[in-house]
Protein backbone atom coordinates (compact mmCIF):
# COMPACT_ATOMS: atom_id res chain seq x y z
CA UNK A 1 0.00 0.00 0.00
CA UNK A 2 1.46 3.58 -0.78
CA UNK A 3 1.81 5.31 2.21
CA UNK A 4 -0.14 8.92 3.07
CA UNK A 5 2.24 12.07 4.29
CA UNK A 6 -0.11 14.74 5.06
CA UNK A 7 0.86 17.86 6.67
CA UNK A 8 -1.66 20.04 8.68
CA UNK A 9 -0.44 23.34 8.78
CA UNK A 10 -3.40 24.42 11.26
CA UNK A 11 -3.82 28.29 11.93
CA UNK A 12 -0.43 28.49 10.28
CA UNK A 13 0.64 30.34 6.92
CA UNK A 14 0.52 33.73 5.12
CA UNK A 15 1.07 34.02 1.07
CA UNK A 16 4.51 34.85 2.65
CA UNK A 17 4.60 31.42 3.48
CA UNK A 18 3.51 29.90 -0.36
CA UNK A 19 7.16 30.08 -1.20
CA UNK A 20 7.39 26.57 1.37
CA UNK A 21 4.97 25.09 -0.72
CA UNK A 22 6.61 26.15 -4.03
CA UNK A 23 10.22 24.26 -2.75
CA UNK A 24 8.35 21.38 -2.21
CA UNK A 25 7.33 21.20 -5.80
CA UNK A 26 10.40 21.95 -7.24
CA UNK A 27 12.05 19.51 -5.05
CA UNK A 28 9.34 16.74 -5.18
CA UNK A 29 9.04 17.41 -9.37
CA UNK A 30 13.10 16.35 -9.28
CA UNK A 31 12.97 13.16 -7.14
CA UNK A 32 9.07 12.10 -6.89
CA UNK A 33 8.14 10.79 -3.91
CA UNK A 34 7.36 6.66 -2.67
CA UNK A 35 4.44 8.10 -0.77
CA UNK A 36 1.48 10.44 -1.86
CA UNK A 37 1.77 13.88 -0.68
CA UNK A 38 -0.90 15.86 0.97
CA UNK A 39 -0.43 19.69 2.06
CA UNK A 40 -3.56 20.78 4.38
CA UNK A 41 -2.88 24.53 5.06
CA UNK A 42 -5.04 27.45 5.87
CA UNK A 43 -8.52 27.47 3.67
CA UNK A 44 -7.06 30.95 2.80
CA UNK A 45 -4.10 29.71 0.92
CA UNK A 46 -5.75 26.80 -0.99
CA UNK A 47 -6.62 28.46 -4.11
CA UNK A 48 -3.02 30.30 -4.39
CA UNK A 49 -1.36 27.19 -3.04
CA UNK A 50 -3.07 25.27 -5.63
CA UNK A 51 -1.82 27.59 -8.61
CA UNK A 52 1.72 27.45 -7.44
CA UNK A 53 1.60 23.73 -7.02
CA UNK A 54 1.10 22.44 -10.51
CA UNK A 55 -0.74 19.62 -9.35
CA UNK A 56 3.08 18.12 -8.14
CA UNK A 57 1.13 17.41 -4.77
CA UNK A 58 -2.63 17.27 -3.42
CA UNK A 59 -4.25 20.05 -0.97
CA UNK A 60 -6.81 19.74 1.63
CA UNK A 61 -8.78 21.31 4.27
CA UNK A 62 -9.02 21.11 7.95
CA UNK A 63 -12.69 21.30 8.94
CA UNK A 64 -15.50 21.98 6.83
CA UNK A 65 -19.23 22.52 7.49
CA UNK A 66 -22.22 19.69 6.84
CA UNK A 67 -24.29 21.87 4.86
CA UNK A 68 -23.09 22.35 1.17
CA UNK A 69 -24.50 26.40 1.64
CA UNK A 70 -26.53 28.72 3.87
CA UNK A 71 -26.52 30.91 6.68
CA UNK A 72 -23.17 29.75 8.78
CA UNK A 73 -21.16 32.56 8.69
CA UNK A 74 -17.53 31.72 9.26
CA UNK A 75 -18.38 28.41 7.76
CA UNK A 76 -16.92 26.38 5.02
CA UNK A 77 -18.45 24.15 2.62
CA UNK A 78 -16.77 20.91 1.56
CA UNK A 79 -17.90 22.39 -2.19
CA UNK A 80 -15.88 25.42 -1.38
CA UNK A 81 -12.78 23.66 -0.48
CA UNK A 82 -13.24 21.51 -3.85
CA UNK A 83 -13.56 24.58 -5.61
CA UNK A 84 -10.79 26.16 -4.47
CA UNK A 85 -8.18 23.46 -5.26
CA UNK A 86 -8.46 20.90 -2.60
CA UNK A 87 -8.88 17.10 -2.98
CA UNK A 88 -8.88 15.72 0.90
CA UNK A 89 -9.90 17.60 4.35
CA UNK A 90 -9.32 16.72 7.96
CA UNK A 91 -12.23 15.90 9.96
CA UNK A 92 -12.33 15.73 13.49
CA UNK A 93 -8.80 16.75 14.91
CA UNK A 94 -8.73 16.52 18.33
CA UNK A 95 -8.43 20.55 18.30
CA UNK A 96 -11.71 20.79 16.70
CA UNK A 97 -13.16 18.34 18.95
CA UNK A 98 -11.66 20.07 21.86
CA UNK A 99 -12.17 23.85 21.28
CA UNK A 100 -15.44 23.17 19.27
CA UNK A 101 -17.17 20.53 21.09
CA UNK A 102 -17.19 18.70 17.90
CA UNK A 103 -18.87 15.51 18.38
CA UNK A 104 -18.71 11.73 16.59
CA UNK A 105 -21.74 12.79 14.83
CA UNK A 106 -20.90 16.38 13.63
CA UNK A 107 -17.61 14.52 12.36
CA UNK A 108 -19.89 11.52 10.70
CA UNK A 109 -21.92 14.51 9.13
CA UNK A 110 -18.71 16.40 8.03
CA UNK A 111 -17.15 12.90 6.64
CA UNK A 112 -20.68 12.70 4.76
CA UNK A 113 -19.83 16.53 3.15
CA UNK A 114 -16.62 15.88 1.99
CA UNK A 115 -18.12 12.50 0.00
CA UNK A 116 -20.72 14.40 -1.64
CA UNK A 117 -18.10 17.08 -2.60
CA UNK A 118 -15.89 14.48 -4.00
CA UNK A 119 -13.44 14.74 -1.07
CA UNK A 120 -11.29 12.42 0.34
CA UNK A 121 -11.67 12.50 4.04
CA UNK A 122 -9.09 11.62 7.12
CA UNK A 123 -11.11 11.13 10.17
CA UNK A 124 -8.81 11.82 13.22
CA UNK A 125 -9.38 9.35 16.51
CA UNK A 126 -6.83 9.21 19.58
CA UNK A 127 -6.85 9.17 22.92
CA UNK A 128 -5.98 11.37 25.47
CA UNK A 129 -3.19 11.00 28.51
CA UNK A 130 -5.80 10.48 31.24
CA UNK A 131 -7.76 7.61 29.07
CA UNK A 132 -4.21 5.91 28.21
CA UNK A 133 -3.31 5.44 31.83
CA UNK A 134 -6.66 4.41 32.46
CA UNK A 135 -5.46 1.44 29.74
CA UNK A 136 -9.04 2.96 27.71
CA UNK A 137 -6.79 3.82 24.43
CA UNK A 138 -7.99 1.31 22.50
CA UNK A 139 -11.90 1.84 23.57
CA UNK A 140 -11.60 5.30 23.15
CA UNK A 141 -10.60 4.73 19.91
CA UNK A 142 -12.88 2.15 18.63
CA UNK A 143 -15.52 3.99 20.37
CA UNK A 144 -14.49 7.35 18.10
CA UNK A 145 -14.64 5.00 15.03
CA UNK A 146 -17.25 3.67 15.03
CA UNK A 147 -19.13 7.20 15.72
CA UNK A 148 -16.93 9.53 13.58
CA UNK A 149 -17.09 6.99 10.47
CA UNK A 150 -20.95 6.79 8.64
CA UNK A 151 -22.10 3.03 8.23
CA UNK A 152 -22.35 3.65 4.39
CA UNK A 153 -18.48 5.13 4.26
CA UNK A 154 -16.82 5.69 0.78
CA UNK A 155 -13.85 3.51 1.29
CA UNK A 156 -11.61 5.00 -1.97
CA UNK A 157 -11.92 8.57 -0.38
CA UNK A 158 -11.51 7.60 3.46
CA UNK A 159 -8.33 7.28 5.36
CA UNK A 160 -8.04 7.58 9.46
CA UNK A 161 -5.02 9.19 11.53
CA UNK A 162 -4.99 8.02 14.77
CA UNK A 163 -3.19 10.78 16.96
CA UNK A 164 -3.09 10.26 20.55
CA UNK A 165 -3.79 13.78 22.08
CA UNK A 166 -0.92 13.68 24.18
CA UNK A 167 1.85 13.33 21.73
CA UNK A 168 -0.17 16.16 19.64
CA UNK A 169 2.76 19.28 19.45
CA UNK A 170 4.35 17.71 22.82
CA UNK A 171 7.62 16.26 20.91
CA UNK A 172 6.36 13.33 23.03
CA UNK A 173 5.30 9.94 21.11
CA UNK A 174 3.90 6.34 21.95
CA UNK A 175 6.50 3.37 21.59
CA UNK A 176 6.47 1.38 18.58
CA UNK A 177 4.55 -1.04 20.19
CA UNK A 178 1.80 0.94 21.25
CA UNK A 179 1.45 2.79 17.87
CA UNK A 180 1.15 -1.05 16.65
CA UNK A 181 -1.47 -2.32 19.18
CA UNK A 182 -3.94 0.73 18.07
CA UNK A 183 -3.13 -0.01 14.42
CA UNK A 184 -3.67 -2.99 14.75
CA UNK A 185 -6.94 -2.13 16.50
CA UNK A 186 -8.11 0.40 14.47
CA UNK A 187 -7.56 -2.12 11.31
CA UNK A 188 -9.90 -5.41 13.15
CA UNK A 189 -12.78 -3.00 13.47
CA UNK A 190 -12.40 -1.68 10.09
CA UNK A 191 -12.46 -5.35 8.52
CA UNK A 192 -15.39 -6.43 10.83
CA UNK A 193 -17.44 -3.30 9.56
CA UNK A 194 -16.52 -3.13 6.33
CA UNK A 195 -15.20 -6.16 5.50
CA UNK A 196 -12.24 -6.82 3.02
CA UNK A 197 -12.78 -3.09 2.40
CA UNK A 198 -11.32 -2.11 5.08
CA UNK A 199 -8.37 -3.88 4.31
CA UNK A 200 -7.22 -1.70 1.94
CA UNK A 201 -7.94 1.89 4.08
CA UNK A 202 -4.71 3.79 5.23
CA UNK A 203 -4.50 4.25 9.15
CA UNK A 204 -2.31 7.56 9.45
CA UNK A 205 -0.42 8.34 12.81
CA UNK A 206 0.17 11.93 13.85
CA UNK A 207 1.36 13.30 17.27
CA UNK A 208 4.99 14.61 16.76
CA UNK A 209 6.32 12.97 13.83
CA UNK A 210 9.40 14.67 12.87
CA UNK A 211 12.32 13.98 10.62
CA UNK A 212 14.20 12.13 13.55
CA UNK A 213 11.45 9.56 14.07
CA UNK A 214 9.16 9.18 11.12
CA UNK A 215 11.48 6.16 9.67
CA UNK A 216 10.34 4.39 12.90
CA UNK A 217 7.26 4.66 13.10
CA UNK A 218 6.33 4.80 8.98
CA UNK A 219 7.78 0.91 9.31
CA UNK A 220 5.31 0.04 12.27
CA UNK A 221 3.02 -2.47 11.41
CA UNK A 222 -0.89 -1.17 9.81
CA UNK A 223 0.72 2.31 9.58
CA UNK A 224 0.04 3.90 6.23
CA UNK A 225 1.35 7.27 6.48
CA UNK A 226 1.47 10.49 8.79
CA UNK A 227 -0.49 13.48 9.85
CA UNK A 228 2.35 15.63 10.68
CA UNK A 229 1.47 19.29 12.10
CA UNK A 230 4.61 21.18 12.88
CA UNK A 231 6.97 19.70 10.78
CA UNK A 232 5.06 20.16 7.94
CA UNK A 233 5.92 23.78 7.89
CA UNK A 234 9.03 23.99 6.34
CA UNK A 235 9.27 22.28 3.01
CA UNK A 236 13.09 20.78 4.08
CA UNK A 237 11.53 19.12 7.17
CA UNK A 238 8.42 17.59 5.97
CA UNK A 239 10.96 16.18 2.90
CA UNK A 240 13.12 14.13 5.49
CA UNK A 241 9.72 12.84 6.23
CA UNK A 242 8.03 12.11 2.78
CA UNK A 243 11.84 10.97 2.09
CA UNK A 244 11.44 8.43 5.31
CA UNK A 245 8.51 6.46 3.94
CA UNK A 246 8.98 2.99 3.09
CA UNK A 247 8.31 2.41 -1.61
CA UNK A 248 4.97 0.60 -1.84
P1 LIG B 1 2.23 17.71 15.52
O1 LIG B 1 0.67 17.80 15.14
O2 LIG B 1 2.91 16.95 14.41
O3 LIG B 1 2.70 19.16 15.57
O4 LIG B 1 2.33 17.01 16.82
C1 LIG B 1 0.02 16.74 14.51
C2 LIG B 1 -1.44 17.07 14.31
O5 LIG B 1 -2.04 17.71 15.18
O6 LIG B 1 -2.03 16.70 13.27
Amino acid sequence: MRQLIAGNWKMNGTRADLKELAALRVALAGNPPGADVLICPPATLIAPAFAAIAGEFALGGQDCHAQASGAFTGDISAEMLKDAGASAVILGHSERRRYYAETDAAVAAKARAAWRAGLTAIVCIGETEGERVAGKALSICEGQLVGSVPEDAVLARLAIAYEPVWAIGTGRTPTEADIAEVHGHIRRCLLSRFGAGGAALRILYGGSVNPGNAAAILRVGDVGGALVGGASLKAADFLQIIAAAPAA
